[in-house]
């Protein structure tokens, strides 16, 4: 798909409902008690694998209209043994989130996923599930993984690198075990998990890199509203400070701390944000948004604020070429790990482009100029967020940028090239 230069985006829009906030109002609804009302939920093809994986295990999903699930939840302990290995797709979170709730479960589950997922580190996961007393086995590290479900120990973990779907698996382990389990994080990460079962009244007591989860007797979560992705409206909020004369205002937003490290960075490098009409939507912190174009300036992101932008790096880096001076990134090997090898990707895709950056062990290096790139191609690599990035390269570039495999942006936002479009329609 060729995305061509644009002058200017415009225009007032909202986005899908949090893909993971999604992830987890499906899985806790899964084994909640009775039925959960899920509103605003984020359809995508990461999202329907975990709808397809919970109605494996027996439960029941009524889809009453496209935003709006109502989960039929089997009781914490009532999942049932599918026939076939529980395919995960390319979700990460669902692969990884999961094995936390079979660790509870009666028999044996075996998750797999597609070849991106299949390569992905999952001995993370198994290792402190395995310390808790749960069976669980990974291939040479990666999926397909076995878990057998019996009792489960609490631990103490120190989390060796800062994954909120790590903390996540042991949190869920945790509400099966005989005590209160402890995961200590070595910086915040996104903490929509620890919401989500205090909502559902488990008792978690939280500081700011400890948490500590009281197993449960049931899940009661009743209602569930899910606020808008931030990490799908960013690529927007990029091409809008990048091109002159743009005027968006994006609606109903999740704006949890540990989301939005992208707006501390955009200010940090002279962008023009706003944040108005802050809200609880769901339980977290809400809000709406409106960004003006703005000159740039070049920063600097250590491994301290990584967390809190993760899935966001692939676009600073776009903001960085277009700044005036050099940014730097360290401290973000994760990247490495990702749907991708996320380091290689920006840096080969946006160098074909014409920009100046290059790659380091845990990060990139960027001389950034204020002028249009020249534009060319970009390989998406399978992986949602680099198609994303192509198509933002594209509308700020002279001539245009043809993304390949621009429809794996569908697995966390299927409709992210008609917004795209209509953006770009309103501009004179
Ligand atoms: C996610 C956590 C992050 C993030 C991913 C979603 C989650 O992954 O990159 O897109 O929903 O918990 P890590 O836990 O691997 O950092």
């Amino acid at each position: 798909m060729k995305i061509e230069p644009a002058a200017a985006v415009m225009g007032h829009f909202g986005v899908p409902g949090d893909k993971s906030i999604s992830h987890r109002a499906v899985l806790l609804s899964a084994v909640g008690e009775g039925e959960t009302r899920i509103s605003g939920f984020g359809r995508s093809a990461d999202t329907e694998s975990t709808i397809a994986a919970v109605k494996a295990l027996g439960v029941r999903v009524y889809e009453a209209d496209d935003d709006t699930l109502r989960v039929f939840g089997a009781g914490l302990r009532g999942l049932e043994v599918p026939k076939q290995p529980i395919d995960c797709g390319n979700a990460g979170t669902l692969m990884r989130l999961l094995p936390g709730l079979l660790a509870g479960q009666d028999g044996r589950f075996e998750l797999t996923g597609d070849d991106s997922l299949r390569a992905r580190p999952m001995e993370r996961v198994a290792a402190p599930l395995r310390q808790m007393g749960v069976r669980i086995e990974t291939t040479d590290g990666t999926a397909p993984i076995v878990v057998e479900g019996g009792p489960v120990n609490p631990i103490s973990y120190e989390l060796p690198v800062a994954s909120a779907q790590v903390k996540s698996a042991v949190l869920l382990a945790g509400l099966y075990a005989e005590g209160e389990t402890t995961v200590v994080e070595p910086l915040p990460t996104r903490d929509h998990t620890e919401n989500m079962l205090e909502q559902a009244g488990v008792t978690v007591r939280r500081k700011r890199t400890t948490i500590k989860v009281s197993p449960a007797q049931r899940l009661q979560l009743g209602e569930l509203e899910v606020p808008g992705d931030f990490s799908s409206a960013a690529p927007f909020l990029a091409a809008a400070t990048l091109l002159a004369g743009s005027e968006l205002t994006v609606h109903g937003l999740n704006l949890n701390p540990r989301r939005i490290g992208l707006l501390d960075v955009l200010e940090r490098m002279g962008a023009r944000i706003t944040v108005f009409n802050r809200r609880r939507i769901g339980g977290e912190a809400g809000g709406d948004l409106d960004v003006r174009h703005a000159e740039l300036v070049g920063t600097t992101i250590g491994a301290g604020e990584v967390p809190l932008l993760v899935d966001e790096l692939p676009l600073f880096a776009l903001l960085a070429v277009h700044a005036r001076g050099d940014s730097v990134l360290t401290g973000a090997a994760e990247l490495r790990a990702k749907e991708t090898d996320r380091i290689e990707a920006v840096v080969d895709g946006l160098r074909s482009l014409g920009a100046h950056i290059r790659a380091t062990p845990d990060g990139f290096k960027v001389r950034g100029v204020p002028t249009r790139l020249r534009g060319g191609s970009i390989d998406a690599r399978g992986d949602h967020r680099i198609a994303m990035l192509g198509a933002v390269a594209g509308l700020v570039s002279r001539e245009g940028v043809v993304v390949q495999g621009a429809e794996s942006a569908a697995v966390s936002f299927p409709g992210f090239f008609d917004l795209l479009d209509s953006l770009r329609g309103a501009t004179s």
